[in-house]
């Protein structure tokens, strides 16, 4: 078994790019007092088209990193992650690598609330192909409300329109505008849309400005933070682990110089940022 620093530590947050940033930023409003590690495998994003086995190995390693760096309880802050690497990583690595360490994703958490806020219970999700592909949000949402019907639809163009800093053009108006009609006319009862992708919230004013009034919009961020300060509460020995100096590191594997440019889209702050590898 590998060794990793037995001390308390950084929360780790991970995500295949910037999106989970979004999350992060959640996170930091509801726990603000905990030190997080904010790690994203740019040089490798994005995920959203990648199989199973790629996104799985490469979400893996970045655990595994994250574990390195002292944290003992790591967020996939990315969907595509959460959908398609977090059950084998809970089921098969760690009872092996790191039994006391815990990795939790940001599907459950959004599952979870969604049966209090539909009244038609007809729900749709928003996402990258591959976490829509894996239906993952499907069968989340069956396993916590069976009655509601959940209908899925890949944005494939969203999240390069974000990371180009086009979120505010006429082209995103036209691609977000012909997302949300295709989605609307598949179930045309939805009242429900989660964005289920990191990068998803920052298109949030085009998105309402094509919704029906009587749609709600459900951004992940504040649910995945609801939901880890009740898990912290019911863990406290996961809880003494976690460090709280209100401290922040950025890590990518790609250029700081870039990731911090392109991470003014996604938070105001100005940050300092590192690189590291994965293998
Ligand atoms: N972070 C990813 C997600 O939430 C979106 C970006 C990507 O495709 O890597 O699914």
């Amino acid at each position: 078994m590998p060794f990793y620093p037995q001390q308390p530590g950084s929360i780790g947050v991970f995500d295949s790019g910037y999106g989970g940033l979004t999350i992060l930023h959640g996170i930091q409003q509801v726990l603000p007092e905990y030190d997080y590690i904010y790690l994203g495998d740019n040089a490798r994003a994005p995920y959203g088209s990648r199989s199973f086995e790629v996104v799985y190995e490469f979400t893996r390693q970045a655990v595994l990193k994250l574990f390195e760096m002292g944290c003992h309880l790591v967020i996939l802050g990315c969907n595509t992650a959460s959908a398609k690497a977090l059950r084998t990583i809970q089921q098969n690595d760690l009872p092996k690598l790191a039994p006391d360490r815990r990795v939790l994703g940001v599907i459950r958490p959004t599952a979870e609330v969604i049966g209090s806020l539909t009244s038609s219970r007809h729900v749709g999700i928003l996402a990258t192909e591959g976490t829509i592909r894996s239906q993952s949000y499907n069968i989340e949402i069956q396993k916590q409300s069976p009655d509601i019907q959940v209908t899925g639809l890949s944005c494939p163009l969203w999240v390069p329109i974000i990371e180009n800093n086009e979120a505010d053009s006429p082209g995103a108006d036209y691609f977000v505008k012909k997302r949300i009609d295709h989605i609307m006319r598949l179930d045309p009862q939805i009242d429900t849309l989660i964005l289920g992708c990191t990068h998803y919230p920052i298109l949030m004013p085009k998105i309402l400005k094509y919704v029906d009034r009587g749609v709600k919009i459900v951004p992940q961020g504040e649910y995945v933070a609801a939901s880890l300060k009740d898990y912290l509460q019911r863990h406290p020995e996961m809880d003494e682990r976690c460090t709280k100096h209100s401290s922040t590191k950025y890590y990518t594997t790609e250029s700081p110089t870039k990731f911090k440019e392109n991470a003014r889209i996604f938070m105001p702050e100005e940050i300092n940022v590192e690189r590291i590898t994965l293998e």
